[in-house]
C-alpha cells in the first residue's frame, strides 16, 4: 500500500507535498510529481495538503481506472528508464538530493495540456 500522485497534479506540481514527507520520497518531474512506492511509509501527511486533491491511496485505483493508470505509470516512473536515461530511477532514497528529474512518463508526457 502507498499513496500515489494522479493527474490533477499535471501542470500544477504546486510542491505543498513534497515539504510535509517525513521520509523525502516524492519525485518531481517536469510537468507532474511521483510518489516512490517502495520509499513511502504510508504516513499519509502529503495527502490534504495538495490543493487540487491530487494524492490518494493506491487502492483507489482498483475501483476508478482514472487512478490505476497513475499507479501504473508511477511505478513505471522508477522501475523503467526514463526518457533520455539508460538506467531506471529506482529507489534513490531521497528526493532532495536528487533534485528535479526535469523529465516524466511517457504517459504524462504526451497528456494533453489544460
Ligand atoms: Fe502535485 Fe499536489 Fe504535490 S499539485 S506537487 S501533488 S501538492
Ligand atoms: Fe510521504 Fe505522503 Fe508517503 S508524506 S511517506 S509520500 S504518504
Amino acid at each position: 500500500m502507498t499513496y500515489v500522485i494522479g493527474g490533477n497534479c499535471i501542470d500544477v506540481t504546486d510542491r505543498a507535498c513534497m515539504g510535509v514527507c517525513p521520509v523525502d520520497c516524492i519525485y518531481m518531474g517536469r510537468r507532474k510529481c511521483y510518489i516512490n512506492p517502495n520509499e513511502c511509509i504510508e504516513c499519509g501527511a502529503c495527502e490534504p495538503e495538495c490543493p487540487v486533491d491530487a494524492i490518494f491511496l493506491d487502492r483507489a485505483g482498483e475501483s476508478d481506472p482514472a487512478k490505476a493508470i497513475h499507479v501504473e505509470d508511477t511505478e513505471r516512473f522508477f522501475a523503467e528508464p526514463l526518457p533520455g536515461r539508460g538506467e531506471p530511477l529506482g529507489d534513490p532514497g531521497g528526493a532532495t538530493a536528487i533534485g528535479e528529474l526535469g523529465v516524466d512518463t511517457p504517459f504524462v508526457a504526451e497528456h494533453s495540456a489544460r
